[in-house]
């Protein structure tokens, strides 16, 4: 039987209304001047973020959506990507990946990642390239960069186009300075209120260094709208909203900050869970290379550890329990149960312990503290 529901989590996996507190006054004045001066759609504050957040991405354009899963479908669209066109991305992703591929009305074609990375391989990915393949997304999971040297090595061999998915990975970046969103065609981004850097509601952008691709994206955002009154493509209505970007605006500068907590809150959790009963830690990689975004371990007792989490007011979560080919889509795949066994084992092992940077080192011992009770139990 399950537990009920805490009220009120002692150890929440996020927590708006801390996170806010501290700029809280601050906010509230650009609000109100936002109200006051902006246009409600498109107004100044979404050309400044998409800007600030392009450069700070090493890119050069933003084009703001509505959701990270818009991003993808517009940056998919704007390489005229459509029916006939495969794309490939990893089996063990969000859910939200493969919807905007299948919006296109293109085939998503999905490899097993590496059992210890979570990511995508190379190899993989290069068995499952066509002749109709066009697009790859290497999705930054959890944080965590993907080996995209190998994988560009593979697209620019086969002549494909990278789409990065870094919907969780803000500011994750390689040895040479180069961050997630920079490396493909395009790179796309949720501002999800759970996201390292998330929006008050949805959002999302891409970025790219490609100024046509920039160009057909503001498009393919607005109604596939060339000027006010003409129209060229059949397209949705997607674009980040003016208050949204002047909260994000605000927000940018303290990312980094973020980020620096959530790798002492991993490296505390790597360092306090070593041992503890069968748990996986998260393979280790270069500091730079992952933001932490989620903190994943696995054991095949996950569920009752889920449980004995929340007996302890600790809010636990799953990321993905599912994978997306044994969804109920309604895409027509020849996938079934055992296609992916690195993704159907991972789907039953993850866990995600709870981090973010409003959690204290009080906080975070609770959870390892609780975790090495229930495996003495
Ligand atoms: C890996 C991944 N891809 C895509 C998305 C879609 O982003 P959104 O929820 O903003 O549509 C998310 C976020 O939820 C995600 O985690």
């Amino acid at each position: 039987m399950s537990s009920p529901e805490p009220k009120r989590y002692r150890v929440p996996s996020k927590d708006y209304g801390r996170q806010y507190a501290p700029f809280m006054d601050e906010l509230m004045v650009e609000v109100e001047r936002v109200l006051r001066e902006e246009d409600p759609i498109l107004g100044a504050s979404v050309e400044r973020f998409e800007s600030e957040f392009a450069a700070w991405c090493g890119a050069t354009h933003g084009i703001g959506t509505g959701s990270g899963t818009d991003a993808i479908y517009v940056a998919l669209r704007a390489l005229g990507i459509g029916p006939g066109d495969e794309v490939v991305t990893q089996a063990n992703t969000f859910v939200a990946t493969v919807t905007a591929i299948a919006l296109t009305g293109a085939r998503p074609v999905l490899v097993d990642p590496d059992h210890v990375t979570m990511s995508m391989t190379a190899a993989a990915l290069g068995s499952a390239l066509s002749p109709r393949t066009r697009a790859v997304i290497p999705v930054h999971l959890y944080g965590r960069l993907a080996p995209m040297d190998e994988i560009a090595g593979v697209c620019e061999r086969a002549q494909v186009a990278i789409v990065e998915d870094a919907a969780q990975a803000h500011g994750a970046r390689d040895a040479q300075g180069r961050a997630a969103g920079s490396f493909g065609a395009a790179g796309c981004f949720s501002f999800h209120p759970s996201k390292l850097l998330g929006a008050f509601g949805d959002g999302g952008i891409l970025v790219t260094k490609d100024g046509d691709l920039a160009g057909r994206a503001r498009r393919l955002r607005h109604l596939g709208k060339r000027t006010k009154y003409d129209v060229e493509d059949v397209a949705p209505n997607t674009k980040l909203d003016t208050l949204q970007a002047a909260i994000l605006r605000m927000k940018l500068p303290f990312v980094e900050r973020w980020i620096a907590r959530h790798r002492a809150v991993a490296a505390i959790y790597a360092r306090e869970l070593q041992g503890a009963g069968d748990l996986v830690l998260p393979a280790t990689t270069a500091e730079h290379a992952h933001v932490h975004h989620l903190f994943v371990v696995r054991t095949r007792r996950r569920d009752d550890l889920r449980a004995h989490l929340r007996e302890a007011g600790i809010n636990a979560g799953l990321h993905y329990p599912r994978p997306p080919h044994l969804q109920a889509m309604g895409i027509d795949w020849p996938y079934e149960a055992g296609s992916f066994p690195v993704a159907e084992e991972l789907a039953s092992t993850v866990l995600s312990l709870p981090i973010s940077h409003e959690l204290s080192d009080a906080e975070i011992d609770h959870v390892c503290r609780s975790v090495w009770r229930f495996f003495a139990s």
